[in-house]
């Protein structure tokens, strides 16, 4: 790729938005107040709004490798604090993908390097669903399996935080498990169950 063609790519889109309306960078300048926090991996094939089909400004966005929510990586946790209590987003997002390369390094046997103690947290969702992702016999259908489920438990480390706790009761704040499927296009919602995780859950990590 061509560095310089971005800036040219640029220049095309800024003319683009002002065809549309003059004063679309005045609007966007003035401030954010997206409705949704998205949190996805770092997958160049999954770009953000792209898939959604928003535009800037709609979505505060996280990504990183496999779009996990460990509770001492302070990036994604600053991510959902002031996303969450100061932009008062009333949808979280974790959107897993198929095919995700994060996923497939962690079911593998190698030492990483510093991508290992990342990638124990997706052997860790592994370990808690093992029952059921060892009664899949094709290697493939457990790769996305996992995906699925490692979404599922993001979600629930998302729900695990005081502030997305605190958002629920206050104004009703939901919490949503996608997957992308990079074959069709699709974005797949995997319907997780939000006040039923978050009545469970309760039980053990209510914060207050
Ligand atoms: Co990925």
């Amino acid at each position: 790729m061509n560095i310089e063609q971005i800036f040219e790519n640029n220049k095309a889109w800024v003319k683009e938005k002002l065809k549309i309306d003059e004063h679309y960078f005045d609007h966007l300048a003035k401030g954010q107040s997206p409705e949704i926090l998205y949190i996805g991996c770092s997958d160049s094939r999954v770009s953000a709004e792209e898939i959604m089909g928003i535009s800037p400004g709609d979505a505060f966005v996280h990504r990183n490798i496999a779009n996990m929510v460990p509770n001492t990586d302070l990036n994604v946790m600053s991510v959902i604090d002031f996303a969450v209590t100061h932009l008062k987003v009333n949808h979280v997002v974790v959107c897993g993908h198929y095919n995700c390369g994060g996923v497939k390094a962690a079911m593998q046997s190698a030492d990483l390097g510093i991508l290992n103690p990342w990638l124990r947290n997706i052997r860790d969702v592994y370990r808690i669903h093992s029952d059921e992702l060892n009664k899949i016999e094709v290697e493939n259908d457990k790769y996305n399996r996992l995906v699925e489920l490692n979404v599922q438990e993001q979600c629930v480390n998302v729900i695990k935080t005081s502030v997305v706790q605190k958002a629920y009761r206050e104004r009703n704040l939901t919490v949503h498990g996608w997957v992308f499927d990079l074959k069709s296009g699709s974005i797949i919602d995997l319907k997780i169950d939000f006040p039923h995780i978050l009545s469970k859950i309760m039980e053990i990590y209510r914060l207050d």
